[in-house]
């Protein structure tokens, strides 16, 4: 079969370069210092709290909620995110036709993309962005316009509030044509840790009011802020009459990977992520994935369908029993003070282990929000005859931190210039990502081996 002519991957999975999740896995895998502690990925080190997880176990025993659930959600979990949402939007928002649950806030922004983008149409992102955002748009035929959000100028030699990577709004507004359909928004931002401010979100929610264009707010981590946060649904009635925000259970309740799958083929490939919550059925073979992560997005009626829509041709449902506990967890995280908790928690992870930054001297950007700390490790010299394989060599310098720190340390982290065009990596490649969202002793034992870097510290 692998000859065969008919019988190959289309061009938007087969010309993919590796992502950088294999190349750190593989570094990882490969390291004499095991075990790594891994920090490259966002997943929590921990389990969701026990009134989720036994919302989970006793939502199994119901029998329906072992089976299909209605395509837009279901109504207990559509009111219980309209209930916590309403009071930050000043009015009661519609459960029935202003919340839409998706397989995760990824499967939610996919049908959001699927459901507005033509080909040709325009959507801009700013850089560093969320992986998954290229190909989500690029599979409906959409343009991508990237503008680079700009690290702070003394960013190699002082620590400074993630705050201060900020966007150029005379660049924003050169990016914007006539076929401008959505602007992608990550407030709090993945990996920069900045929480957007009022007045940078009224500058963009104006251009895009003036302009007709469709904001997309990923939201993701809007539980996990340490200064002001603003939602950019709640600015103006003008503003909200465009905007479409996406919601993570998976980030909310620290369950990134309620996912579920099976998988057959005697082709000579693997599925890509875009991919994974599509059901395929071939003849000879068959190749079932099944994503129960669950998302959801809000927004005006009038665009919420359109994604409902697109969602009902994806993965037509989400995930019964698991819809149901996140009802749940929606519906008590108020009154079993989780919300306050999470919020404490990790901002005390966060500090702990920031701390090995001030010890090593090396400076990094203050998070304001979510789970990930950039720090620049331009002060870090690299061997020059250093043995990098070939497809780390090929890349920014931060990759080949990346790797060093796997290899010499045992500390697995994630380099930024994975989310920009080669035309801006140069603006991240002396930058690595940490992910924070671990148990305490993991944060210790990251920052112990980190010590290890002093004596390539110039
Ligand atoms: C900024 C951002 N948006 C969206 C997602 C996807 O969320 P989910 O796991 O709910 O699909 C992530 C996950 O890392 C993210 O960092």
């Amino acid at each position: 079969m692998e000859g065969s002519s008919k019988i190959k991957p289309a061009a938007r999975v087969s010309g993919q370069k590796q992502d950088v999740w294999s190349i750190i896995n593989e570094a990882a895998a490969a390291s004499p210092k095991q075990p790594i502690v891994n920090m490259g990925q966002g997943f929590f080190g921990y389990n969701p709290p026990d009134f989720i997880l036994n919302a989970a176990k006793d939502a199994l025993d119901r029998v329906e909620c072992n089976q299909y659930s209605p395509t837009k959600g279901r109504p207990r979990l559509k009111k219980a995110i309209a209930d916590a949402y309403s009071p930050f939007w000043g009015r009661k928002i519609d459960p029935e036709t202003e919340v839409t649950i998706t397989t995760g806030a990824n499967e939610g922004m996919l049908s959001a993309f699927m459901a507005f983008i033509e080909p040709g149409d325009e959507v801009i992102i700013f850089e560093p962005f969320f992986d998954q955002y290229i190909s989500n748009i690029e599979m409906p035929g959409g343009k991508i316009v990237y503008v680079p959000m700009h690290p702070p100028e003394t960013g190699a030699t002082k620590t400074s509030s993630a705050a201060d990577w900020t966007i150029d709004f005379a660049e924003l507004e050169k990016a914007i044509t006539p076929r401008t359909k959505m602007i992608v928004l990550n407030t709090p931002h993945n990996p920069v840790g900045k929480v957007y401010s009022r007045d940078e979100l009224q500058k963009i929610g104006d251009l895009c009011v003036k302009n007709e264009i469709i904001i997309l707010s990923d939201e993701v981590y809007d539980r996990l802020y340490y200064v002001p946060f603003t939602r950019m649904a709640t600015l103006s009635p003008e503003i909200e009459k465009l905007t479409i925000t996406v919601g993570s259970a998976g980030k909310n309740f620290y369950a990134t990977g309620w996912r579920v799958g099976t998988f057959r083929s005697t082709l000579p490939f693997s599925p890509v992520s875009p991919f994974n919550s599509i059901f395929f059925r071939l003849s000879s073979l068959t190749f079932v994935l099944l994503s129960p992560l669950t998302g959801w997005l809000m927004g005006p009626a009038n665009l919420i369908k359109y994604v409902s829509a697109a969602h009902t041709r994806i993965c037509y449902s989400s995930v019964s029993p698991l819809q149901e506990a996140c009802a749940v967890g929606f519906e008590q995280a108020e009154s079993e003070g989780f919300w306050d908790k999470t919020i404490t928690d990790m901002k005390s992870k966060m500090d702990r282990f920031n701390e090995i930054w001030a010890e090593l001297d090396l400076p990094y950007s203050e998070p304001e929000g979510g789970y990930f700390v950039l720090v620049n490790m331009k002060k870090v010299q690299l061997p020059a005859d250093y043995p990098f394989p070939e497809h780390v060599a090929s890349r920014p310098r931060d990759f080949k931190l990346a790797w060093f720190l796997i290899q010499e340390v045992g500390v697995a982290a994630i380099p930024p210039t994975e989310f920009y065009t080669p035309a801006n990596a140069h603006l991240a490649e002396d930058y690595v990502r940490f992910a924070v969202c671990k148990d305490d002793e993991v944060l210790e034992e990251a920052k112990r081996r980190l010590r290890g870097l002093k004596k390539y510290m110039q």
